[in-house]
């Protein structure tokens, strides 16, 4: 009788396994346990970035990319905006920009962002944070594909290369890149 009903269990455990192998997932990792949204706010420059397809293929064309998070007016609970900015092609190219909304704060440094309101929010962690420099990784699951992101952002657009290469390897230590992608830095030359 046992043996009977392990087959199609034994299956299942199989399948949700290859599922989980296929499709991924995404990581937890803690926000940074310097974060403030006080330090998080204002204008960073983002100095590179490891991403997943359809995030790198969106963004594509930029150039001069920045992000300024503003906490919302009168808001006491961590909601803030993200107005993700970059110019098409070249240093003089039209903005693209898109306002991201950081909602749901919790813990501290941990939020759901949403850009269009009718795809799925993502998870959203500041995981490295200090005054020159901070680490964010974001990651969703749609349809059974996980797309991620980890950026470097600095509050100059051309910061130290080895502090920058610490914290690539830094992310890469908490296991974040979980598809092996190459780290790949981004053009400010001639923006600022
Ligand atoms: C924020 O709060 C201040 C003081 O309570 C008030 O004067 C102001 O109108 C508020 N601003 C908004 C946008 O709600
Ligand atoms: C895009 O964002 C940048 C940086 O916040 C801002 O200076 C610029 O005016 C914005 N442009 C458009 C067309 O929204
Ligand atoms: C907090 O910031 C300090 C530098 O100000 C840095 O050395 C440390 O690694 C940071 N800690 C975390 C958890 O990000």
């Amino acid at each position: 009788m046992a043996s009977k009903i392990s087959l199609p269990f034994l299956l299942i455990l199989v399948y949700s396994k290859v599922l989980v192998m296929v499709h991924g997932k995404c990581m937890s990792p803690p926000p940074s346990s310097n974060f403030t949204v006080g330090g998080y706010s204002g204008l960073w420059f983002e100095t590179g970035k490891i991403q997943t397809f359809a995030g790198a293929f969106f963004q594509r064309d930029c150039v001069c990319t920045t992000v300024e998070v503003t906490p919302e007016i009168n808001r006491t609970n961590g909601d803030s905006t993200a107005i993700n900015s970059c110019r098409k092609l070249t240093p003089q190219g039209k903005y693209l920009n898109a306002t991201g909304h950081l909602e749901n704060m919790n813990p501290p440094g941990k939020w759901k962002q949403w850009i269009f309101a009718f795809a799925p929010k993502v998870d959203y962690t500041v995981i490295y944070l200090d005054k020159d420099f901070a680490v964010e990784y974001d990651c969703s699951v749609k349809l059974g594909m996980t797309s991620y992101c980890i950026h470097i952002l600095a509050r100059v657009p051309n910061p130290d290369p080895n502090k920058v290469q610490r914290l690539v390897d830094f992310a890469e230590g908490l296991g974040l890149n979980t598809k092996q992608l190459p780290y790949k830095e981004t053009n400010h030359a001639g923006c600022w």
